[in-house]
C-alpha cells in the first residue's frame, strides 16, 4: 500500500470486531511510531500497552469523571461500570506518554514528535488492515488513570490509542481543500 492510500483510508475507528490484536502486531505499530522525526533524538515517547484489567481501571477513571455530572447515584454507578466495561472490551489500547521537560522549547518539540509517532502508528495500522482511535482529555492527568496505566513520575499521558480491526469503513469526514489554508509567499 502506498502511504498516500493509507493517509486517505485512515479513519478514527469507533467500532472494532472481536478479533484480538497480537503482541507482534502491536510491536510492529510501536516500532513505526519510534521512526518519527524527533529533534535531538530525545525519543520522548513512552508506550503503555494496557491489558484488559488496566483498560478496565482506565475506563473506571474516565467513567467516574462522567458520573460526577450525573445526580442519580444508580445512573452514576451504571455510567462508571459501562465506560469501564467498554474499555475492557476493546481489542487493545495504548496509553502514549511523553517524558516531561523543564524547557518550553523541548516540551513543544517533544510533544510534536510524539504526535508524529502516533500518526506513523495510525498509518501503519491501516496498512495492516487495522484501525485506530486517538483519544485525549483531562482524564489523562487524573491520578486514577495514570495509576491504571502505571505511568512513571516525570511522564504525562498525551493520548490513548485504541487499536483493532474496524467493523466497517466509514466515509471520510469532509475537509476543506488545502487551498483554503494556504498562502504562497513569493
Ligand atoms: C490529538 C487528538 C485528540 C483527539 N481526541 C479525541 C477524543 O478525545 N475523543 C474522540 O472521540 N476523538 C478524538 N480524536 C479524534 C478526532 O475527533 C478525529 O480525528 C476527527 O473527528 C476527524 O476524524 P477522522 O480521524 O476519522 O478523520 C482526537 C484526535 C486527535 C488528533
Amino acid at each position: 500500500m502506498h502511504v498516500t492510500e493509507a493517509i486517505q483510508q485512515r479513519r478514527s475507528v469507533k467500532r472494532f470486531t472481536d478479533r484480538p490484536i497480537s503482541r507482534a502486531e502491536l510491536e510492529t505499530l510501536l516500532s513505526a511510531a519510534t521512526l518519527a522525526p524527533n529533534h535531538k533524538l530525545t525519543q520522548p515517547w513512552r508506550f503503555y500497552v494496557l491489558g484488559p484489567e488496566a483498560r478496565y481501571a482506565y475506563g473506571l477513571a474516565l467513567g467516574a469523571r462522567k458520573a460526577k455530572k450525573i445526580e442519580d447515584p444508580q445512573a452514576a454507578r451504571t455510567m462508571r461500570e459501562n465506560v469501564a466495561n467498554e474499555h475492557r472490551a476493546l481489542p487493545s489500547m495504548i496509553a502514549v506518554a511523553i517524558v516531561t521537560s523543564e524547557s518550553p522549547e523541548t516540551s513543544e518539540e517533544d510533544y510534536a514528535a510524539v504526535m508524529m509517532g502516533i500518526q506513523n502508528l495510525a498509518l501503519a495500522a491501516v496498512e495492516m488492515g487495522l484501525g485506530t482511535h486517538i483519544k485525549t482529555g483531562a482524564v489523562m492527568s487524573d491520578p486514577a488513570a495514570r495509576g491504571a496505566a502505571g505511568v512513571r513520575e516525570g511522564e504525562r499521558i498525551v493520548a490513548v490509542v485504541n487499536v483493532g480491526e474496524p467493523v466497517e469503513m466509514t466515509p471520510a469526514k469532509k475537509r476543506e481543500a488545502a487551498e483554503a489554508f494556504t498562502t504562497w509567499v513569493a
